[in-house]
């Protein structure tokens, strides 16, 4: 079984260059579907859940080819098919495959998703914007399967701004005639980063990053090639690292605009931030301090994928932060673990409260899911002592490197089987 070991008390400094986004590129990869050619993808991460779909585009009868961090999908001789199981429940992303595949053959057949553990993740709101463009849904004993004779252009309105959902429906009302409008669409960046993919294949969207996305259906497609853009969550995952452990780190790549709801937060705790042409760069120096309530909400808010990152920041800063989970209902099951390692750390519903403590142990330590495992880390980085992580899996989902890039940031940290 493969771990990681952390030995804690190191300050963090150099660059570390901030790759593709896993949440843009997992649903460009679905888009793939809808193009009878090829599409090349740029800065495209080498990471477990890329991998896995590729598998399902291979699965599909895809060719795929992988130089360096580029990948070029030709989906021109793509067959209809059942998309199997096991590579549905390895993540959440599977759920796109279903627009696109509507779109591309007028069906689809797959299973629920799987992917993080952070609660109830219902996929009800795809199906809902589907059935509106005119598609048949079945949904039971854990498979899908839809068919549309005809996709028609709709006014779609989702009950919340769910990124799987605008995704989705914006794929399948590629494959719609006439004009479809989703209201009350997500407005996070992955959203605009597919709308330029699409783009780049002729495809006739626009509105991303606003509340209402317009899609003319039936446009017809042509080869494209796209550079996906840098990942913000891993950025302030490199972020939160440096606070926690002091020092200077400079993140190549990272994208200023993408994290505004993250970086006041860091000011607050006492980091100096600054940008330039090549990137961020963050400083700390004095001590950390707590800060004001930290309420995740859909962006440009405070994203829910960091709230773990900055908990493990923040367990040895002075004074107490309030945490309000408000994305999902069980994204909390790090406390625990963080508790194993001396963290003193209050949870009552979606609000948790960490009271900032002035040592950490290391312990042996699993990780829960893809945040919770890097704040984990974050918080061995911190830790006296030799911290083991296991489960480290999770991790590999979502970053391509995290062991290797803290090692050359000076952690004391090293991966073995
Ligand atoms: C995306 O998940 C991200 N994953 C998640 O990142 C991220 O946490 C989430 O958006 C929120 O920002 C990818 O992009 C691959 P949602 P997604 O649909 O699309 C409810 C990570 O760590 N909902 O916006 O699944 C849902 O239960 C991952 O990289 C419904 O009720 O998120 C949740 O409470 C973890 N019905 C809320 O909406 C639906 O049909 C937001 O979900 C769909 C969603």
């Amino acid at each position: 079984m493969k771990r990681i070991f952390i030995t804690g008390g190191r300050r963090l400094s150099g660059e570390v260059h901030i790759r593709g986004a896993k949440n843009s590129v997992l649903p460009i990869l679905a888009a793939t579907v809808l193009h009878k050619g090829v599409s090349v993808v740029e800065n495209c991460p080498a990471l477990s859940d890329v991998e896995t779909a590729a598998e399902i585009l291979r699965c599909l009868g895809a060719k795929t080819e992988r130089q360096g961090e580029c990948l070029a999908v030709d989906a021109s001789n793509l067959q209809s098919r059942p998309i199997p199981e096991p590579l549905m429940r390895e993540m959440r992303s599977s759920v796109i495959f279903l627009g696109a595949l509507l779109a591309r053959f007028g069906e689809a057949e797959l299973f629920y998703p799987g992917g993080c553990e952070l609660g109830p993740r219902p996929i009800d709101l795809h199906l809902r914007a589907l059935r509106e463009l005119g598609a048949e849904i079945t949904a039971e004993g854990g498979s899908i399967r839809a068919k549309a004779r005809k996709l028609r252009g709709a006014e779609i309105t989702l009950d919340l701004p769910s990124v799987g959902a605008t995704e989705n429906a914006m794929l399948a009302a590629l494959g719609a005639e006439g004009v479809t409008r989703i209201r009350n669409a997500a407005r996070e960046p992955e959203i605009a980063d597919l709308q330029k993919f699409l783009r780049s294949l002729g495809a006739k969207v626009r509105g991303a990053g606003s509340s209402t996305v317009t899609v003319e259906g039936k446009t017809p497609l042509c080869d494209g090639i796209h550079r996906v853009m840098p990942d913000r969550i891993v950025a302030a995952t490199y972020l939160a690292a440096c606070a926690a452990c002091g020092g200077e780190v400079r993140l190549m790549g990272a994208e200023k605009q993408h994290l505004t709801a993250v970086l006041a937060p860091l000011k607050e705790a006492g980091c100096e931030i600054a940008a330039d042409q090549t990137g961020l760069i963050i400083r700390r120096e004095g001590p950390l301090s707590a800060v004001r309530p930290i309420r995740t909400a859909v962006y440009p808010g405070f994203p829910t994928d960091a709230q773990a990152l900055f908990m493990a920041a923040l367990l040895k800063s002075r004074g107490a932060t309030v945490f309000v989970e408000n994305i999902f209902e069980n994204r909390y099951r790090h406390v625990d673990e963080l508790i194993r390692m001396g963290a003193d750390i209050r949870v009552e519903g979606r609000v948790a409260v960490v009271y900032g403590t002035e040592r950490l142990q290391a312990a042996r330590v699993r990780c829960t899911d893809l945040r919770g495992g890097a704040a984990l880390a974050i918080a061995a980085l911190t830790a006296e002592g030799e911290s083991v992580l296991e489960e480290i899996g999770h991790i590999e989902r979502g970053y391509a490197d995290l062991a290797g890039e803290l090692a050359a940031l000076g952690a004391e940290i090293r991966t073995e089987m």
